[in-house]
Order: structure tokens, then C-alpha cells, then sequence
């Protein structure tokens, strides 16, 4: 890899990051009764959007959609089955139930998203019809069409979940 081809590399994972943590800063700060604060994180964080996005593109990291789906599979694949089963581990002989927690819920749900990948990849350019996903706001967990009653994973009301078309 060129030297920046790993600038690229770096600097995606750099404003991918900021990207979410300017979101979580800005919820912050809507809590904290600071809504000029919580705009400009929203801005800056959408800002840090096209940057990570541009790097990508120049990266030559978005291909075709089949690619692109095989490529998900074999990342959340690799999370469920080594990152975050070694990382859980880790944290359970660390004592750190928070940290715990968190890697239990993303284990759990990277294990639908490969499904709902693959069931995706089966059915590329077969049928025009779509349907929405459903995410829970605490765990992640995805459902289609339609919210569980309750996230089987972290017990959430399904009338709580986020509506994704
Ligand atoms: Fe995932
Ligand atoms: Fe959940």
C-alpha cells in the first residue's frame, strides 16, 4: 500500500469516527439545553461525512452492489465470529460490564446483518419490491418489514424502534 493509500486509510477511519461522535456530542448537547452547540456538531458531523465519503471514493472502496454486499458479509462475519467474541472475553475478565454489554449487543446483531446480507445478495436484481428495516434504538438489533413486539435481543418495545426506507 502507497503511503497514501494509507493516509486515505487513516483519514477515512478518522472522519468516519468524527462523524459519529459529533452525532452523540450533538444529542449532548440537545440534552444539555445548548441547541446552537448541538447544530454545529450536526453541521460539522455532516461535513465529516462527504470528507470520509471523498477519501472512500479515492480509496477505490465502493464497487458494485454485489461486491459491496459480499464485502458486508465478510465484515460483520469476521466481527461476530473473532473481534467481538475475543473483545467480549476481554472485557468480562476486565470487569467492565459496560464495555461488556456493548460488544454483546453488536456480537448479536452483526449475526442478523450477515443474514439479512445474504438474503439480500439472493435476491439482487430478482424483484423490483422493497420493504423497510426496523432498528432498535438501544441495541441495534434489525428486523424486516415489520418491528418484534419486543428486540429479541435487548428486550426494547418494538414500538420504539427507528423506521429505515
Ligand atoms: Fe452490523
Ligand atoms: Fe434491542
Amino acid at each position: 500500500m502507497s503511503k497514501t493509500e494509507q493516509d486515505l486509510k487513516d483519514a477515512f477511519a478518522g472522519e468516519s469516527q468524527a462523524n459519529r461522535r459529533y452525532l452523540a456530542f450533538a444529542a449532548a448537547a440537545d440534552r444539555e439545553g445548548h441547541p446552537q452547540a448541538a447544530k454545529l456538531f450536526r453541521a460539522a458531523a455532516e461535513a465529516e461525512t462527504v470528507h470520509a465519503h471523498n477519501h472512500l471514493k479515492a480509496l477505490k472502496g465502493i464497487k458494485s452492489t454485489k461486491e459491496n454486499v459480499l464485502e458486508a458479509i465478510a465484515g460483520e462475519t469476521h466481527e461476530f465470529k473473532n473481534m467481538y467474541p475475543r473483545m467480549l472475553e476481554s472485557a468480562r475478565a476486565e470487569g467492565n460490564k459496560e464495555a461488556e454489554r456493548s460488544f454483546h449487543y453488536a456480537n448479536e446483531v452483526e449475526k442478523i446483518h450477515a443474514q439479512l446480507y445474504q438474503k439480500v445478495l439472493g435476491n439482487l436484481g430478482a424483484t423490483k419490491e422493497t420493504f423497510a428495516y426496523y432498528v432498535c434504538p438501544v441495541c441495534g438489533y434489525t428486523s424486516e418489514k415489520e418491528p418484534p413486539d419486543s428486540c429479541p435481543v435487548c428486550g426494547t418495545k418494538g414500538k420504539m424502534f427507528k423506521k429505515i426506507d
